[in-house]
């Protein structure tokens, strides 16, 4: 078992990982260090052939308030540009093959709405305060939020919240179709999110994969090479014992037993 400074790392439930940031000092606040742990950390995850899914959050405060402003105030652009600042925020998208559900509690802005937004999943609770303020620090958002926030809940939000630095609640993020579901406390936010993680850890694992795949697939093609693509990895999973076991086991009126987990 690995030792983290920023996050505490468990296994609450059978196949699911649970990852909570933990840096209450700076209400969460993401810098390079906690970032190369959460990468660290995803990665032993997704290697882990014990965890089919993973679940992200925060504290009951914050899930993260964003950049570190301290870390980021004295960069020059040549600081910024030559390290590829943020780059390796990426890796949590387009790295990971496991789905991660992002559990939102309290203050979800700057790049902690884009962190929350990088998960497969968005849960929220009532208590979600979501936004993008960088306009108000003098930037723009530079982890995906004026990509993924504008895909999410459409153009005309994501401007209107971008350009005034605006926040929303969870209710609205749900109101919206950023979040899939919004629950009244932390605590039941956590639960549902553990809730569905166990879910999909109880599936076959490459299905699971294959339908994390065609699914964001839809956010890069076309609709007709999207849904060619979707048939092409559907026939694959013919060649899947689990496609016959599942089958068989509906006929039979059985439970599957899945052999990919
Ligand atoms: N960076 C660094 N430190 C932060 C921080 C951040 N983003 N957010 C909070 N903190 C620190 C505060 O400085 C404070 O530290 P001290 O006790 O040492 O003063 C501590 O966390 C607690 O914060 P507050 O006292 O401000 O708590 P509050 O409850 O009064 O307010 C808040 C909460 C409204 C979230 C407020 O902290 C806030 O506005 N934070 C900044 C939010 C923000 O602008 N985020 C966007 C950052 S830019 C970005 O993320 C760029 C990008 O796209 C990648």
């Amino acid at each position: 078992e690995a030792n983290y400074e920023f996050l505490k790392v468990s296994t609450p439930r059978a196949g699911v990982g649970l990852i909570e940031i933990h840096r209450p000092k700076a209400l969460n606040a993401l810098f390079t260090p906690l970032i190369a742990e959460l990468n660290a950390c995803l990665k032993a995850f997704d290697r882990d052939p014990s965890v089919g899914a993973i679940v992200l959050t925060g504290s009951h405060k914050a899930f993260a308030a964003g950049a570190d402003i301290k870390e980021m105030s004295t960069k020059s652009f040549a600081d910024a540009y030559g390290t590829d600042f943020i780059e390796s925020w990426s890796e949590l998208p387009n790295t990971f093959k496991k789905p991660v559900i992002s559990a939102v509690n309290g203050h979800a802005l700057g790049g902690g709405c884009e962190l929350a937004m990088m998960g497969d999943i968005l849960y929220c609770s009532k208590t979600a305060n979501f936004g993008q303020p960088e306009i108000k620090l003098g930037v723009i958002p530079g982890a995906g939020g004026s990509q993924r926030l504008t895909r999410a809940i459409g153009k005309a939000k994501a401007m209107d919240l971008i350009l005034t630095g605006d926040n929303f609640s969870g209710e609205k993020a749900y109101e919206w179709g950023l979040a899939a579901k919004v629950f009244d406390t932390p605590d039941e936010c956590v639960d549902g999110a553990l809730a569905t993680a166990e879910k999909i850890a109880g599936y076959s694992r490459i299905a699971v994969k294959a339908a994390k795949e065609v699914v964001n697939k839809s956010q890069d093609l076309g609709i007709r090479e999207g849904v060619e693509y979707e048939r092409r990895v559907f026939h694959s999973l013919f060649g899947s014992e689990d496609q016959k076991i599942g089958m068989k086991a509906f006929a039979e009126k059985k439970k599957a037993e899945w052999v990919h987990r």
